[in-house]
């Protein structure tokens, strides 16, 4: 019998791409996924030396990311961890959940025949003909977020001002979260997903213990789901016709929705639904701040808009991977895999595969053909994908409209998460129209 050799990714490497520095540093991290596809480890093996996390096959050639996201009956969402976990983090997640290995069980912990069922409920709340209806809802919210940041004065941190208030008032108005409750459903996103983020975190400690940030990410959840378990009651009482209704009234074969799948729902929404719309924002305004020609570019050429929103996308990629696992034995991109494996498609690789995009750390607003992999792809593919880019859409024509140029004022700094990513801080100039 002929034996495969696996292909082992350098320890360094390995390491990295599971360290949440590497995601802050970016740069570096970069330069490793160029080198393992030039090598040809666009698929190969991550073993932990010390045995800290299950070996997994890591992906950072853009066609294998795709070919197992587009494959969700071979590779699949739920058997163990969706996200990446050590083996410490995982095992206090089954302790606390009583064996599963998901702290929350939303649609990103699914697979068939439960996921396709629940996905429907909302599915055409978030398709482009229903979104058109709130529109003007989320223009205001764009008028008044760069109005307060014109009245702020000519410089500040971006972030701060514009792109985390932004979308997370949006999707608290979906979901019918009231105002003043705006800010602890922020915390409780960072906490969720930035938890290794010693600023996001609030501990101001880094390198925090993997068991501490577990313990941080479980106290939001729960948080979440006492919060939401009310608001779902309201629903239920009194229909209105958002999206926060459509969850709590959502029923699947006739029978209502339980709890856990109610709170999954919620909590996937309210966390999904921001962070990662931030970060694509922020992100554009560093491009353009660090390049004045472009600015310029696309003040003059609002056709270009929808170039600026999909760039922003795939050149920040909010979302930096998910795991799959493998149902029975198969091949990635030629590579023999076995069933139970565990592998991670690594979307900021796959986004700057130069094979798929030339010059792929060049922020280029005109590109062509821009098929990214920041959404996903196949049955999980980002349910608020249309949300998003007229989000980011309404607020770059609001930005353009009232503010003449832009320039850095600061060292901009990106969080340290393998998970969601993106600017922390953006310090910026600017001058009104
Ligand atoms: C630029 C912004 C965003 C990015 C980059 C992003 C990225 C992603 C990615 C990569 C996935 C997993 C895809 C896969 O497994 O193939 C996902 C799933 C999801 N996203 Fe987004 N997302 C964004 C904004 C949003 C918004 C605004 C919402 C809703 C308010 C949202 C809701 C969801 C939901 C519910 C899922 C789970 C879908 C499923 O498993 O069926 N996302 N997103």
């Amino acid at each position: 019998m002929a034996t495969t050799i696996t292909p082992a990714i350098p320890a360094d490497i390995g390491r990295a791409v599971i360290d949440p520095h590497a995601y802050g540093a970016w740069t570096p991290l970069l330069d490793q996924f160029d080198w393992l596809r030039s090598n040809g480890l666009a698929v190969g093996k991550v073993t932990a030396a010390d045995d800290s996390h299950e070996p997994f096959w890591l992906l950072s050639g853009f066609d294998a990311v795709m070919q197992v996201s587009k494959d969700n009956q071979t590779f699949l969402n739920n058997p163990k961890n969706a996200v990446f976990t050590l083996r410490s983090g995982d095992a206090l997640v089954r302790a606390i959940t009583g064996g599963s290995p998901h702290l929350v069980e939303s649609l990103v912990q699914m697979d068939a025949p439960k996921h396709p069922k629940l996905r429907r409920l909302t599915q055409e709340w978030f398709m482009p003909k229903n979104l058109r209806t709130i529109e003007a809802q989320i223009r205001a919210i764009a008028e008044d977020t760069v109005t307060r940041l014109l009245d702020a004065g000519s410089e500040g941190d971006f972030t701060k001002l514009v792109s985390s208030p932004y979308p997370l008032h949006v999707v608290m108005q979906i979901l019918g979260v009231p105002e003043a409750d705006e800010q602890r459903m922020l915390l409780l996103t960072q906490q969720m997903f930035g938890g290794q983020d010693e600023d996001l975190n609030q501990s101001g400690i880094r390198n925090l213990p993997p068991e501490v940030i577990t313990q941080i990410v479980s106290g939001a959840v729960k948080d979440f789901e006492a919060y939401f378990a009310a608001l779902a009651a309201e629903r239920r009482k009194a229909p209105a016709g958002d999206l926060a209704s459509v969850i709590a009234n959502g029923t699947i074969d006739g029978e209502p929705i339980g709890d856990r799948d109610t709170a999954g729902y919620y909590i996937i929404a309210a966390s999904a639904g921001h962070d990662t719309t931030s970060a694509a924002t922020a992100g554009a305004m560093l491009a353009l701040a660090q390049d004045p020609a472009q600015f310029a570019l696309v003040k003059a050429n609002r056709a270009l808009l929808s170039g600026i929103v999909e760039e922003a996308i795939r050149w920040t990629t909010p979302v930096q991977h998910f795991m799959r696992t493998a149902a029975t034995d198969t091949e990635i991109a030629g590579q023999p895999i076995a069933a139970g494996d565990w592998i991670m498609l690594n979307y900021v690789a796959a986004n700057h595969d130069p094979a798929q995009f030339p010059d792929p750390r060049r922020f280029d607003a005109t590109r062509e053909a821009n098929r990214h992999a920041a959404f996903g792809a196949g049955a999980h593919q980002c349910l608020g994908l249309h949300l998003a880019r007229l989000e980011m859409r309404i607020l770059f024509e609001v930005l353009l409209d009232r503010i003449d140029s832009i320039e850095l004022a600061g060292e901009p700094a990106r969080a340290n998460s393998t998970f969601v990513g993106g600017l922390k801080r953006l310090p910026l100039r600017w001058k009104a129209v």
